[in-house]
């Protein structure tokens, strides 16, 4: 049997563990100065004057509804096709959640069909920035500002990505939502992060992370001196650690040939599966610089065979693979929501299809994938 290719496998390696092995050895295992380093160096990174790092992105999405002021009865308009999160952060804090529906060909959101869904209820729009594929910040970024909305970034997934030149993380919107999660750019284990150019707005986000509190306590346990704490508001626990920064910043150091890397693997996809008449491979934006967080194709109506076969075929050779992105209004969590009209939403979660892609995925390796996927394609499915 041929080695496994998972789907994703985050690199990591010595500067790691060394990261880990230093925060344990000085006791600095809650939140402490690899935190404030990893914030720092997290918001030059994306142009953006302060980073308030986090436990997840979900709870980066939280907060940022919540400093943003969004909350019980507002409408917040959300993409149908993306990680659940994205929804339910609006739900977390008593809000509507209008589902619109994506470009089929970008995965995000269209700005004309969430023109379309705006009420005199709508508050805020949370804009996706799929798969590490910037949304048109210009002209969602126009319609938030026509209807006075607060527009929001989920760029769980986009770290190192730009739109218009301007990276992801210096906000076109009130805030960007990046997560550490495994499967992203660079993992701290769990984590995320919200980068804001307003510093009352993540002054606001680091008394909301830790318990609505004014200052934040000393959890090494080495009895280090603080002053009283004052909590003005209702808040939460959702520090980052100092054991995960240790590891953002070693993947920090990685940062560049992550994308290096990323960006080769997508163009030996593209160049191998760009005219094959059952697939719709990944596009190219003039003005959005694509990281390929996730190297994710569409069947064409008439392919002969539907995601889940390839996914099983592809997965009889040892091959990860994985159907596409969730149609969230489909979910049973949404179920009593009125069911809206997605057509592309519903298509693209039926027809798309998700193939490894990872910093240390080899030539040979991205060819084993797709002669198993064309395999698929043009094999007897007949019985
Ligand atoms: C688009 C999107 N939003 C939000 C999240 C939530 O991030 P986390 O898993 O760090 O909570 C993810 C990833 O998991 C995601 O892909």
């Amino acid at each position: 049997m041929s080695d496994e290719i998972p789907i994703t496998r985050p690199w990591l390696g010595a500067a790691e563990t060394q990261g880990v092995a230093e925060a344990l050895e000085d006791r600095w295992v809650g939140q402490g100065p690899r935190v404030a380093q990893f914030e720092r160096r997290l918001a030059a990174r994306v142009g953006a004057s302060q980073a308030v790092a986090l436990s997840s992105g979900t709870t980066a999405l939280h907060l940022a509804l919540v400093a943003t002021g969004l909350g019980p009865g507002d409408e917040v308009i959300v993409p149908a096709l993306s990680f659940i999160a994205t929804a339910n952060a609006v739900r977390m804090v008593g809000g509507r959640v209008v589902f619109a529906d994506v470009d089929p060909a970008t995965l995000n959101l269209d700005p004309a069909d969430a023109a379309r869904r705006i009420t005199p209820r709508t508050r805020g729009i949370i804009v996706v920035h799929q798969l590490g594929l910037p949304a048109d910040l210009t002209r969602l970024g126009d319609l938030a500002d026509k209807h006075h909305l607060t527009l929001i970034e989920d760029a769980a997934c986009a770290l190192g990505s730009s739109w218009r030149n301007t990276p992801i993380g210096r906000p076109h919107g009130a805030l960007a939502c990046f997560s550490f999660h495994p499967r992203k750019i660079i993992t701290t284990g769990e984590g995320g992060a919200i980068t804001t150019s307003d510093d009352s707005v993540a002054n606001q986000l680091r008394r909301l992370r830790n318990h609505g509190g004014e200052t934040t306590p000393d959890s090494t346990g080495q009895g280090r001196s603080q002053g009283p704490i004052h909590y003005a508001q209702l808040g939460y626990n959702y520090r980052m650690s100092d054991l995960h920064a240790a590891v953002g910043l070693a993947q920090l150091d990685r940062l560049d040939e992550i994308l290096k890397r990323r960006r080769r693997i997508a163009r030996r996809y593209d160049a191998r599966l760009r005219n094959h008449p059952s697939l719709i491979t990944p596009p190219v934006i003039p003005d959005a610089t694509h990281n390929y967080q996730s190297y994710h194709v569409t069947l064409t109506e008439d392919a002969p065979a539907t995601t889940a076969d390839i996914v099983t075929r592809l997965a009889a050779e040892s091959i990860s693979a994985q159907c596409g992105l969730t149609a969230i209004h489909r979910e049973p969590a949404y179920a009593d929501e009125p069911t809206p009209t997605l057509p592309h939403t519903e298509r693209l979660n039926q027809r798309g299809l998700f193939l490894p892609i990872y910093p240390e995925l080899t030539d040979d390796e991205v060819t084993r994938v797709c002669d198993a996927l064309i395999a698929a394609l043009e094999g007897d499915h007949g019985t």
